[in-house]
């Protein structure tokens, strides 16, 4: 696949092929992610690839703390909830999403039903959990620096036909992944993601979500200058 097709062509997926991912493609997909640049070099994200019996302990344990409504307990610095445009923005893809699967707003239990899929990883066969060392805990390089890791990691999964989304609702309860994935402490777990071959099947694979225009993301500065620019 050229660079356009993946990035233009990859979306969340949410629902996978009950088939299992061989461990040599989840490999080659890593080597690819590793090539992603980071701050001096110092490539501080770690990879936990969890399948099998580990990984449905995980869902169990996220869906039951979930449901006990055990606080979140992510290892890193949260906003809290979004506002104004950011909010607008997930509302829009909350709509998009719960639109094509059929989920009336009012409808508790099918809203809540979709967020126990999200616990459950969407019950995709494969969760790469992605921490980084922490030794360099506490700046905001090394978060960075594993969210580089890991576009590429969903890029190069989609180049190799496998859907993923990363997945922050699979890390709302870190003991729980800890204990089961084999994390030791001296690796903060910053997110998950879910991989897997895409289930064509299911509508919210179908969701293209919007992204802002270049107008509104981009501000170019000393392009008046005809030296610098070639646009009149
Ligand atoms: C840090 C991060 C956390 C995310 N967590 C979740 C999540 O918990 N559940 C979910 O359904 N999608 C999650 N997503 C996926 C986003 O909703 C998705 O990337 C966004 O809506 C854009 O859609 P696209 O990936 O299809 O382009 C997460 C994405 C990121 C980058």
């Amino acid at each position: 696949m050229k660079y356009d097709e993946v990035v233009n062509g990859r979306r969340s997926i949410r629902g996978y092929k009950d088939e299992p991912v061989p461990k040599s493609l989840i490999k080659e997909v890593i080597g690819l992610a590793l090539r992603a640049p980071s701050s001096m070099n110092t490539q501080p994200a770690n990879f936990y690839v969890v399948t099998g019996a580990p990984l449905d302990l995980i869902r169990k344990g996220n869906v039951e703390r979930n449901l006990a409504g055990v606080p979140d307990s992510r290892e890193f610095r949260s906003h809290g909830a979004y506002a104004g445009i950011h909010r607008e923005r997930q509302i829009g893809v909350a709509k998009q999403l719960f639109g094509v699967m059929g989920i009336e707003r009012h409808d508790k239990a099918a809203r809540q039903d979709w967020v126990l899929r999200g616990f459950r990883q969407f019950d995709a066969p494969v969760s790469v959990v992605v921490t980084y060392d922490r030794s360099i805990h506490g700046s905001d390089i090394a978060p960075f620096d594993c969210g580089a890791v890991t576009n590429a990691l969903v890029n190069a999964a989609w180049s190799r036909g496998l859907g993923c989304v990363i997945n922050s609702q699979g890390i709302m309860q870190s003991p729980v992944v800890r204990e089961h994935a084999g994390i030791p402490d001296d690796q903060v777990i910053m997110i998950c993601v879910a991989m897997g071959f895409p289930d064509d099947s299911f509508p919210a694979n179908a969701v293209v979500s919007h992204r802002k225009s270049i107008d509104e993301a981009a501000v170019f500065v000393g392009f008046n200058d005809p030296k610098h620019t070639q646009e009149i």
